[in-house]
């Protein structure tokens, strides 16, 4: 899959979710700790945008039960969530920032 301008990286806050759509998928783009990360905005236990949520420690934190997904792999840390959230390959150029979005199974 080709890569995909999501956003600038000044728009960029540190520890604050950005949500775009990248070809029709919800995505959060998260800078933190020096690094930008791309992930799926939908939880994977309900329909709940994670970019409303909190980051810390490389994860994003679902608020409405509190299962938290590390934002390099998508793995949940904790239930009630039991499935991963699908994270998407991150280039910068310039003050580009390029998801790409794979297909979902
Ligand atoms: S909806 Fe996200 S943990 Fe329940």
């Amino acid at each position: 899959m080709p890569f995909v301008r999501a956003c600038a990286l000044s728009e960029l806050e540190d520890d604050t979710p950005h949500r775009v759509e990248i070809d029709g998928v919800p995505v959060s783009v998260v800078r933190t700790e020096g690094e930008v990360f791309a992930i799926n905005d939908i939880c994977s236990h309900a329909n709940v945008s994670l970019s409303e949520g909190e980051v810390e420690d490389c994860q994003i934190e679902c608020w409405l039960h509190g299962s938290s997904f590390d934002l390099r792999t998508g793995k949940p840390s904790g239930l009630p969530a039991t499935r991963p959230v699908p994270v998407y390959p991150v280039k910068i150029v310039g003050d580009d920032v390029l998801v790409s979005v794979t297909q979902e199974s």
